[in-house]
């Protein structure tokens, strides 16, 4: 099984950006602690501050990955494009949104997310533990 894993704009910043809200992992802590987690699952993780990159790399996954975990940063809450591009591969590739922070507790803006309706499911506000457990809940649909 391969999962891809996208982070968005400014996750590569995460470990100094608002430790108070985001935590204090940083992306590659969180990329080693979702590889500990199986054996057989082959996960290659991504970050890029490009929708476009983002797009262009969800449009290339029917055929070669099993599903996709995204935390979409800002454009979940903004990009039309990433949600058409998760729809476009979702008979095939279904995708799981994951985000550190608690969005709902949050400023109104970042209460509605664009790209939610194109995944399978959506985990918040547990920080970078959110992602294993992302994983742990996408390998089991998988393996249903
Ligand atoms: C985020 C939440 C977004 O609103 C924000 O723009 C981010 C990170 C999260 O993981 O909590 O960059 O996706």
């Amino acid at each position: 099984m391969k999962i891809l894993v996208l982070n968005g704009p400014n996750l590569n910043l995460l470990g100094t950006r608002e430790p108070e809200i985001y935590g204090t992992e940083t992306l590659a802590d969180i990329e080693a602690e979702m590889k500990a987690l199986y054996h057989e699952v082959e996960i290659e993780f991504r970050q890029s501050n490009s929708e476009a990159e983002l797009i262009t790399w969800i449009g290339e996954t029917r055929g070669m990955f099993d599903g996709i975990i995204i935390n979409p940063a800002a454009l979940t809450h903004t990009s039309l494009g990433l949600y058409d591009a998760l729809k476009a591969v979702a008979d095939v590739v279904p995708a799981v949104e994951v985000h550190l922070s608690n969005t709902h507790a949050r400023e109104e803006i970042r209460h509605k997310s664009l790209t939610a309706a194109a995944c399978i499911g959506q985990l918040m506000g547990f920080q970078g533990f959110g992602y294993t457990l992302a994983l742990r809940a996408l390998v089991q649909k998988l393996s249903s």
